[in-house]
């Protein structure tokens, strides 16, 4: 069982946590838990989506994204190792789409994903993302990425509660 929390950190202590959940998932060059995070989560126009695990409350997964007028860029997503696959990703993105197209009023979501990270590619395809192109050596040379697209439109209007989804429970 889990929940999700909207809203970006208003504590030290939440802040501890994403940046350990974000050090345990990315390697060093793909990490942003040397400040980056901190600074990306401080922005009025940041959206971020926390799961927790019920009863405890440990942080298991969150998703960050940044909204730019008519659309919500997805720059991070991760799900610790060993709550995979329970669905939590999906609720996450589902969230984070829903409070942009309520909210935002946000009509499209773009992200870019590493062609070789199968799981995240799957999961954007499962919410509606196609590919919009190809960013060749966008991490490293050799290491390419799809621009992936998704219309909101699904998206309106459907958030539990409307305006205010403070939290969701999940379950798996
Ligand atoms: C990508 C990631 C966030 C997915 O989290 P998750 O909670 O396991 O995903 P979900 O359980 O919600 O999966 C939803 C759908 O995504 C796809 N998917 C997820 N993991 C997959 C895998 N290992 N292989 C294939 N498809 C996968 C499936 O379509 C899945 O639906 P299904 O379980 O009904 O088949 C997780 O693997 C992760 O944290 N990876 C490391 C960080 C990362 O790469 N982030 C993305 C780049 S910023």
């Amino acid at each position: 069982m889990f929940h999700l929390e909207v809203g970006n950190p208003t504590s030290l202590k939440f802040l501890e946590e994403l940046v350990g959940l974000e050090r345990a998932t990315f390697k060093k060059n793909d990490s942003w838990a040397d400040g980056e995070l901190e600074q990306m989560s401080k922005k009025r126009n940041s959206i971020i989506v926390a799961a927790r695990l019920v009863p405890d409350g440990k942080l298991c997964g969150y998703v960050l994204c940044t909204s730019t007028g008519l659309n919500v860029h997805v720059s991070k997503i991760a799900v610790r190792a060993e709550y995979r696959r329970q669905g939590i990703a999906k609720r996450l993105m589902q969230a984070v789409l829903r409070t942009a197209a309520t909210q935002r009023r946000s009509c499209s979501s773009t992200l870019h994903v590493a062609l070789d990270n199968e799981p995240a590619v799957q999961l954007y395809r499962s919410l509606g993302y196609k590919e919009d192109g190809l960013l060749e050596d966008y991490y490293i040379p050799g290491r390419h990425a799809y621009k992936m697209i998704c219309d909101l439109e699904p998206y309106k209007g459907a958030a539990e509660g409307g305006l205010a989804l403070a939290a969701i429970n999940g379950k798996k």
